[in-house]
């Protein structure tokens, strides 16, 4: 993070990359961060202490960066982004305190998971708590509309995160059983993010739907890659453990496209591994792999992530070619041939 990439005459090839939006809305961040800092506030010190652990560790801030950045696109003079931006990042920290419960992870953001150091239950009551504050940062903002928008997605979000839970282990769930869950537990906070910067901003209808539509095809291409990322990245890399999808036995899209293209006997296999993942052994991952490798899956959920990614920048084109946009444009990008 600190470190800065060397200059190269070839400064037009780097890679993809979140820094020009990050520098375009830098003060507003610091901003963010600082609003941040002071809402994790509590008198109950387990409060500050457990959600600090996860907050200080950083992670991308991919999603306020977003709110900030769509609000600069649409021309906002004001100061309320800075609380939507908060807000959208409460949403997210609290949504992960839960999955990390849910899925029983044991990394995150390079370090032990909460539920790990503290246990499930504060994990569950911290993410309560950080889900109350983002809807008390929301009314401050005074906007029905942007609450409206912000509660929405919140219950979007735990419904997908229920469905998912009804479709793992079921080798019949399908494809798009797959992408409902993946529109709804990550893209719906990505499209209100995008949204919200909209509707502050007083835009017109059209705008504020492409801003949605932007974030939410955005989403959708982020989850593809991270459930790519689950099978091919490395924990350090990635500062979560990979394989945790295969252990919990969720049929993301690398395993359903396998499951289709398999042979009778790679059939078998995922719907043993899958379906009953207590029993896997230590032979199975390796083996996962190899049919992954074997039909192309990997790149084939790299490829769908791509064709999202066009359908985020055709929504961009609305607006003029500003640097906001441009950042934004190229937060796709980072968002697809993203490592961690
Ligand atoms: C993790 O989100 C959850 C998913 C939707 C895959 P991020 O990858 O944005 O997590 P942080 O905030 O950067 O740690
Ligand atoms: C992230 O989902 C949680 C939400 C989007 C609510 P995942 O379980 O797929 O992501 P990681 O791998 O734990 O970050
Ligand atoms: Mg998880
Ligand atoms: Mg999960």
């Amino acid at each position: 993070m600190v470190q800065t990439a060397p200059k190269t005459q070839f400064a037009e090839a780097r890679t993809p990359s979140i820094e020009p939006l990050r520098q375009l809305v830098a003060d507003d961040m610091a901003a963010v961060n600082r609003e941040i800092l002071a809402r994790m506030a509590s008198e109950v010190s387990l409060i500050p202490e457990l959600a600090s652990h996860l907050i200080a560790a950083g992670g991308k801030r991919i999603r306020p960066l977003l709110t900030l950045g769509a609000a600069r696109l649409c021309g906002y003079r004001g100061d309320k982004h800075v609380l939507l931006a908060a807000c959208v990042e409460f949403i997210h920290t609290a949504t992960l305190l839960h999955d990390d419960v849910v899925d029983e992870s044991e990394r995150r953001r390079g370090n032990s998971t909460a539920n790990v150091l503290w246990g499930n239950q504060p994990s569950v009551l911290v993410g309560d708590f950080l889900f109350s504050r983002a809807f008390q940062l929301m009314v401050e903002t005074g906007s029905l509309e942007v609450l409206r928008i912000l509660a929405n997605a919140s219950a979007v979000i735990a419904e997908g995160e229920v469905l998912q839970l009804m479709t793992a282990n079921d080798m019949d769930s399908t494809e798009a059983d797959y992408l409902r869950v993946i529109e709804a537990k990550t893209a719906a906070l990505f499209a209100a993010a995008t949204r919200v910067g909209a509707v502050i901003a007083g835009r017109p209808e059209p705008e504020v739907q492409a801003m949605d539509d932007y974030g939410r095809f955005l989403g959708i291409a982020f989850q593809l890659v991270d459930d790519a990322l689950d099978y091919s990245s490395d924990g350090a890399t990635l500062g979560k453990n990979t394989g945790d999808d295969f252990r919990e036995g969720k049929v993301t899209l690398p395993v359903a496209l396998a499951f289709d293209r398999g042979t009778e006997a790679e059939r078998g296999f995922w719907r043993r591994v899958i379906e009953r993942p207590e029993e896997q052994n230590d032979d199975d991952w390796s083996q996962a792999l190899r049919y992954l490798e074997r039909h192309g899956t990997i790149a084939e959920t790299l490829e769908r992530a791509r064709l999202y990614g066009h359908k985020a920048h055709e929504a961009l084109a609305v607006f003029p070619a500003v640097p906001a946009r441009e950042a934004l444009a190229e937060a796709v990008d980072f968002a697809i041939g993203r490592a961690l």
